[in-house]
């Protein structure tokens, strides 16, 4: 995953870019570049990251090279096609220097493009498959930049945003969106700023053009056109962005991830806002007759969205009894998945541009279910194809790894089900409005838990001197037990896997030795006994067990090494807490072992490659 950025206006372009490019590095990161219209032709800095520095301060420091120009584009990259090298970042030109283009997604028949190309006499510069598109524009291009870009877009096949421009046309940008976001915001100044996410306009502009799949957008001159890829005219009006660009700012932490994790009580609150009524009621704000008659319930997702559909599986069988499944949204796909009218099909994505859930959200759209997003970004493309939406209030998320987002899906999964069990006559108004109660007062609970990071700090620093860490649970702990391995993995490059307590002695035991950290998940009542055992069985082979388990479990502290005592908190809730403390651990791990918290090594926020 990319992020672009684009400007035309009548201010220097080159900071403004770099700015915008600052907003979207979550995107990717590996290298980046911006290049600037002049009279002379495309003049253009870009650059990989060099060892601990990243790509775009590489860039910084080049952006006064450029001569003054009030047109240009950017782009920050994740490497998909070709390594991370200066050659391969983008902007990208064709041979004369005169057209230059950012590309965000995947141009699948680069391959048959580029040796046509080559064969005709283009030189490649880059391993890239966007290149292809500033080498067509060239081709193309008979006085019309736009309709350049028609033609290139008539020949290249897959997933793309692209912004492209010409020194030609100065002051023109030319855009283009195919299953790959991209917004254009109208400046002030008859200016426009394009890229591929709102937090990288806020700054200059709330008011935002969000393209569909198979628009383009024209801008020059402080006017705006748009149109299909056929070239009919397109009337677009724009959205009014209400979120504040300081919510998008780090506000004094070191770190994105910390502030995300101390913003979950807020979070909780926004999420749950106005979804209850005053008689206890939910109120989703779906219509009644979306959920009428559903059979079977599937949630897909990736990563953390998948963990917390773990979740939702479990509680909506649990209170609903409608059969329920989580699928991992790469794999539901390509398994010609049984899924028809009666069917709900949950798409859980944090960003909702995920191309796997989106594949997936489209797969079982094809097949006639109906289809519900549970989405944190208003405007997403899940938000939009899908028959309905849940938004998570979390605010942007900026840390690659996953955190608010997590829980306010968790509490969605909570209310999704608690309003299916009671619709379907399954779970009393008191037993639920008890459960609501408790909802209600989970904020208050986590900030019991963010008041202790000390404590954890502690577990922490024993964590990060390991090779290999195990996190076990039964039940909706094991789903938590897989989330807080995903968390520590990705941020603190330790080895970690979760386990499903009872798995432990079918081959898992074999690796436990005194050096291995075992973060044991305790909150489920019914199953404290058993996960006690699987405890034992760690400690037989002097494995280190450091537990997180709910007050009433007070055996285990003859048992553990150390345990974090959460708040009081029921089983079916338990989850929504639990997860702070593991968030916090991994946190500080990373932080310990000197990483890149925010961006992990090798990872993008969005992943919109399948
Ligand atoms: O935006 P999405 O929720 O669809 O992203 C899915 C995963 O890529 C994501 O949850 C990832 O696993 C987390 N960033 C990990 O912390």
């Amino acid at each position: 995953m990319c992020g672009i950025v684009g400007y035309t206006g009548s201010r220097p372009a080159g900071p403004l870019l770099f700015d915008g490019l600052q907003k979207l590095e979550y995107r990717g990161y590996d290298s980046a570049g911006i290049a600037l219209l002049t009279p002379e032709g495309v003049q253009t800095v870009k650059n990989a990251g060099q060892k601990d520095v990243m790509a775009l301060e590489v860039l910084a420091g080049k952006i006064s090279l450029l001569p003054e120009s009030v047109t240009g584009i950017g782009h920050t990259r994740w490497a998909t096609h070709g390594r991370p090298t200066d050659a391969n970042a983008h902007p990208h030109s064709d041979g004369s220097g005169e057209f230059a283009a950012v590309h965000n997604g995947i141009i699948e028949n680069y391959m048959v493009l580029r040796e046509r190309l080559q064969s005709e006499g283009c030189v490649f510069r880059s391993e890239t498959d966007s290149e292809v598109i500033a080498h067509l524009l060239a081709r193309h291009y008979s006085g019309d930049l736009a309709e350049a870009l028609r033609l290139v877009l008539a020949e290249i096949e897959g997933s793309f945003a692209i912004v492209a421009m010409s020194s030609r046309h100065p002051g023109q940008l030319v855009a283009a969106r195919q299953n790959v976001p991209l917004i254009v915001g109208a400046g002030a100044e008859n200016e426009f700023f394009i890229a591929s996410d709102i937090p990288a306009v806020l700054k200059e502009t709330r008011d935002v053009y969000v393209l569909e799949d198979g628009e383009m957008a024209v801008v020059a001159g402080g006017k705006i056109s748009f149109s299909d890829f056929a070239g009919t005219p397109r009337a677009k009006t724009t959205m009014r962005v209400t979120w504040d660009a300081v919510a998008a700012e780090k506000a004094g932490y070191e770190h994105f991830m910390l502030k995300e994790i101390d913003e979950q009580p807020r979070a909780l609150r926004d999420t749950l806002y106005g979804r209850v009524d005053k008689s206890g009621a939910i109120n989703l704000g779906i219509r009644a007759e979306f959920f009428s008659g559903v059979s079977r319930v599937v949630l897909v997702a990736c990563g953390t969205a998948y963990h917390a559909g773990l979740i939702g599986r479990e509680l909506l069988e649990r209170w609903a009894r409608i059969p329920a499944e989580t699928a991992i949204a790469s794999e539901f796909r390509y398994r010609r998945p049984l899924v028809d009218e009666r069917t709900l099909v949950v798409a859980v994505s944090q960003s909702g541009e995920t191309a796997d859930t989106l594949a997936a959200l489209r797969e079982a759209r094809k097949s006639g279910a109906r289809v519900l997003a549970v989405t944190n970004v208003v405007g997403s493309t899940a938000a939009r194809e899908a028959d309905e939406v849940l938004f998570t209030w979390a605010g942007p998320e900026i840390a690659v790894a996953s955190t608010k987002a997590y829980t306010t899906q968790l509490e969605i999964m909570v209310l999704l089900a608690l309003f299916l069990a009671t619709d379907r006559g399954r779970l009393g108004r008191e037993d639920c409005a008890s459960i609501l109660a408790e909802l209600k007062a989970l904020p208050a609970k986590i900030e019991e838990i963010l008041a202790r990071k000390a404590e954890l700090q502690r577990i922490a620093a024993y964590v990060s001197k390991a090779d290999s860490a195990f996190f076990i649970g039964r039940g909706l702990d094991w789903a938590v037990a897989l989330e807080g391995a995903l968390k520590l993995k990705e941020i603190s490059y330790i080895h970690a896997e979760a386990y499903a307590a009872g798995e432990l002695k079918h081959g898992t035991l074999a690796l436990i030795t005194a050096d291995t950290p075992v973060l044991a998940v305790v909150t489920q009542k019914a199953l404290y006994e058993k996960t006690l055992s699987n405890v034992e069985e760690v400690k037989a082979r002097e494995g280190r067990v450091l537990a997180i388990a709910r007050p009433d479990n007070k055996g285990l502290a003859a048992s553990a090494d150390e345990v974090f005592w959460l708040p009081e908190v029921s089983d079916a809730l338990a989850p929504i807490v639990t997860i702070v403390p593991l968030q916090i651990i991994a946190y500080y791990a990373a932080v310990q072992r000197g990483n890149h918290v925010d961006k992990p090594r090798n990872l993008a926020k969005t992943v919109t490659t399948e």
